[in-house]
């Protein structure tokens, strides 16, 4: 069996099983789009890439973002900055109101090339997969068009991308005041139509002060999989309303944010293997305390780190910084955050990838680094020296060992 390519002399961190963080010295063959041999021979290949000196891990998997989005929030983060609230700026008209304005105001050509901007930064900094939320559409035309923008990333071959609608986001203008009148909406107008246009993998909604009840969530996501999607909720980013628990009742992907959480909302997440998302870079532009990671390894919580990427709580792309701020604020160890942003982010984001093995996808981010601890111990700027997405080399850089 003539292999497609080889990757030759570098050491592979498979974050399957027990994997030494260091890497082993292993070839890794491609073969129509997978992994097809890892092993330390070389198989007949018709291209050889030398990776000598480099740490090869999967592909990165941002599990949460928001990335398809038009305008800037950086006014408003000055005023954050300077002391207003989040809650405030949004009771004011801003926050992901003022996101949903810009986005409605742009053309579909124009937040494609948005999109596909802030892919490439992530694709740039090691990551080949991506969980990608409609929610600041608010209205069927609107998240429909999100959504076909997310799923267009896909279709060009970008990256893996899986979609999540998130009509439950925010209140639209036309509906100011009556979250009810709007959750009847999403239910009985906007999710019919997102299940039959089959452009969306996954229903999300925003439980929370200030956003949607549990009871309205549940409305929500308990019409999301009548129709066939898969669930997930952004809970306890504020307040503990009980949404880790109606995530783990449903069976739900993931439960994201977790600021606050309960116990007893911890294990109902691990009895149902439901993941649940820390989003570093939420916790620290919101001057938030970080989560305790002990708690969620007491429970049993299986644990992933997202970007979050979006213009108003999170403006980043840089995922292996936000595994390292994981570890220094919350207390995950270095493992535990690898694993967080490739084998368990892939679970929440429901994608076979994450891993390298034989019969995987062939998604492999190769670095300059002394062994995987490195890669949260440097405080932001890793960079990729060579990214292959399904087999393909999509990055390569000039990448000077520094860490
Ligand atoms: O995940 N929590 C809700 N949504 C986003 C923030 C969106 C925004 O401010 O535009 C988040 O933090
Ligand atoms: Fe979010």
């Amino acid at each position: 069996m003539t292999l497609d390519l080889l990757l030759e002399g570098g050491r592979v961190v498979t974050c399957e099983g027990d994997t030494p963080l260091k890497g082993r010295a292993l070839n890794v063959g491609v073969r129509d789009e997978r992994v097809a041999y890892l092993g330390t021979s070389a198989p007949t290949a018709r291209q050889t890439v030398d990776v000598s000196g480099l740490l090869l891990l999967p592909g990165l998997v941002d599990p949460h973002t928001h990335l398809v989005f038009a305008g800037s929030r950086a006014e408003e983060f000055a005023r954050r900055m300077a002391g207003a609230s989040y809650h405030e700026i949004a009771a004011a008209g801003g926050g992901i109101a003022a996101t949903v304005r810009y986005t409605r105001e742009t053309s579909d050509e124009e937040l494609l090339e948005l999109a596909r901007r802030r892919v490439l930064a992530l694709r740039a900094a090691g990551v080949t997969s991506i969980e990608v939320k409609s929610g600041y559409g608010l209205s069927t035309e609107h998240e429909l068009r999100l959504l076909r923008v997310a799923r267009r990333l896909d279709h060009e071959g970008l990256a893996r991308i899986r979609t999540t609608f998130l009509g439950a986001h925010a209140l639209p203008p036309e509906h100011t005041g009556d979250r009810d009148r709007y959750v009847d909406e999403v239910v009985a107008e906007q999710l019919p139509a997102v299940a039959a246009s089959g452009l969306a993998d996954a229903c999300d909604v925003y439980c929370d002060e200030g956003a949607f009840t549990l009871a309205q969530a549940r409305r929500v996501l308990e019409q999301a999989l009548a129709l066939g999607l898969a669930v997930r909720a952004h809970v306890g980013q504020f307040a503990d309303l009980g949404g880790a628990e109606l995530a783990a009742e449903l069976g739900a992907l993931s439960a994201d944010h977790l600021e606050e959480v309960s116990d007893a909302g911890l294990d109902a997440l691990a009895k149902a293997g439901t993941v649940a998302v820390l989003l570093p870079g939420a916790w620290s532009t919101l001057r938030q305390a970080a989560p305790r990671a002990e708690r969620f390894r007491a429970a049993g919580v299986t644990v992933a780190i997202g970007t979050d990427l979006n213009p108003g709580t999170s403006p980043t792309t840089d995922l292996p910084l936000m595994a390292a701020l994981a570890v220094r604020d919350a207390g995950l160890t270095t493992e535990e955050a690898l694993l967080g942003i490739t084998r368990h982010a892939a679970r929440a984001a429901g994608l076979d990838a994450g891993t390298i093995r034989v019969g995987g996808p062939a998604d492999i981010a190769a670095f300059t680094l002394s062994d995987a601890r490195a890669l949260p111990y440097a405080l932001g700027g890793v960079r990729p020296s060579l990214v292959l997405l399904r087999g393909r080399v999509v990055v390569r850089n000039e990448t000077p060992q520094l860490w």
